[in-house]
């Protein structure tokens, strides 16, 4: 068992199916690959507007591919409703607004918040891991755990998008700084957004870094060399 998971976003293989609202590519197949060549976990984003994974998509998954299934869902009552039913191994909650292209930075947890911290028991009630995608600053960490989550994705967006080698050194050091209190929170930590081929491997060596989860860049390789090998080049880099 390697030490960092790989979790594999597969929406964009939705994204292309719903190009043309065909049959393929079926993220169940992708599923399957993307398993049986060193994936950990699949991970699918159910957005509100349905743009590229539908919900018929994560009962195929759930039912047809034997393997871990973490969702990425808005924190609203009916992507609850879903994930009661649907009953993924873990979720991670994210922020979501209609006109993004893809997610934008971390939830915003500070604060009093009785409708999150009702969701956040009402999926853990079911057995159902909890995560949530945060900035890596110290008051949303702290918040994320008050609000009683299993785990927390620290965005690397900042990270990933940082230019040059000093501003990705600042924006790494403060990734390292937050996994530290998330292992002192005694919290599962979990990573992602913006990784590839090139940024992945520092954030791979972070001291307690339980998994990644990466999608687009492994997607965007596959093809021009196919899933399994994408799939299996980032494994590598992540062990
Ligand atoms: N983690 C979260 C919470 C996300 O919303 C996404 C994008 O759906 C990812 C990870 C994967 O990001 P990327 O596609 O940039 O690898």
């Amino acid at each position: 068992m390697s030490r960092v998971k790989l979790g594999v976003n597969i929406d964009h293989v939705a994204t292309l199916r719903q190009a043309r609202k065909e049959k393929n590519p079926d993220p169940v197949e992708a599923a399957r690959v993307v398993l049986g060549s060193g994936g950990d976990m699949i991970v699918m984003h159910l957005r509100q507007d349905r743009r590229h994974v539908q919900e018929a998509d994560l009962e195929r998954v759930r039912q047809d591919v034997k393997g871990l299934l973490h969702v990425e869902l808005a924190a609203i009552p009916e992507m609850e409703k879903i994930a009661l039913k649907l009953r993924p191994d873990s979720v991670c909650l994210v922020p979501e607004s209609p006109r993004e292209v893809t997610t934008q930075g971390g939830m915003k947890v500070e604060g009093k918040n009785p409708e999150l911290a009702r969701i956040i028991k009402s999926l853990s009630d079911a057995g159902i891991g909890v995560s949530l995608f945060v900035d890596p600053e110290p008051g949303a960490i702290r918040a994320a755990h008050n609000l009683g989550a299993d785990s927390v994705e620290l965005c690397t967006t900042a990270y990933s998008e940082a230019w040059g080698k000093k501003l990705q050194a600042r924006e790494l050091e403060k990734l390292q700084l937050a996994s530290f209190l998330v292992k002192e929170l005694e919290m599962e930590l979990h990573a992602g957004h913006g990784l590839d081929y090139y940024n992945v491997s520092p954030v791979a060596r972070i001291d307690g870094m339980d998994c990644l989860n990466i999608g687009y860049s492994i997607i965007s390789r596959a093809l021009f060399i196919g899933l399994k090998n994408a799939v299996a080049e980032m494994k590598r880099l992540v062990q």
